[in-house]
């Protein structure tokens, strides 16, 4: 059977590690230096629950409180990796901006998210503490994880848990990609 098709945007405040993270998953490694990252997209066949998925990850350029929200962003996708540093409190606020503009482009008042505190071995640095996280997690009725790209630290986890998430949320709403035959 063809793999299911599922489109993940990653998405956060510059130098959180959404490509670290993306690098990660789908090539194994992790690089130390920063390249700010225009677009990239990344794919990856993984098995989840005995089902064949074909991950794609659109790699965003990093935004701020600032950046408006591409509606292509949208539309495309399945589910939203929202990511920010557990070293810089400013990222953690941006998280909060860019899910009310996704929202707000989207028009819902909910959608597949999962929230990811990166770096965690950077431990000494920490400026946004787990609770905090998982806080806003709840009420967004999203799945928090922290993650450290560089260790590879839970970092398949959240591919996971965003492609079970939509599948749940399919579910729910019978649309049509959620059919047996899809
Ligand atoms: P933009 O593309 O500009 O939005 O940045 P980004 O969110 O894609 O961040 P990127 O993955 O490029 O990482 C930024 C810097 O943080 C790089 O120097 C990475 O090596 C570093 N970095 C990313 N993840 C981790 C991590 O888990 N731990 C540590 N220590 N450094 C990390
Ligand atoms: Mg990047």
């Amino acid at each position: 059977m063809a793999p299911k098709e599922r489109n993940i945007a990653m998405m956060g405040y510059r130098s959180v590690g959404k490509s670290s993270l993306s690098i990660q998953f789908v090539q194994g490694q992790f690089v130390d230096s920063y390249d700010p990252t225009i677009e990239n997209t990344f794919t990856k066949v993984t098995r989840i629950n005995s089902t064949d998925y074909e991950i794609k990850l659109v790699d965003t350029a990093g935004q701020d409180e600032y950046s408006i929200f591409p509606t292509q962003y949208s539309m495309d996708f399945h589910g939203y990796v929202l990511v920010y540093s557990i070293t810089s409190q400013k990222s953690f606020e941006v998280i909060q901006i860019i899910y009310e503009k996704l929202l707000d482009a989207m028009g819902k008042t909910h959608v597949p998210v999962v929230l990811v505190g990166n770096k965690t071995d950077l431990h000494q640095e920490r400026a946004v503490s787990y609770e905090e996280g998982k806080k806003l997690a709840e009420s967004w009725r999203a799945t928090f994880l922290e993650t450290s790209a560089k260790q590879n630290e839970s970092v398949a986890d959240i591919f996971h848990s965003i492609v079970l998430q939509v599948e749940r949320e399919n579910g729910n709403t019978q649309e049509k990609s959620s059919c047996c035959i899809s």
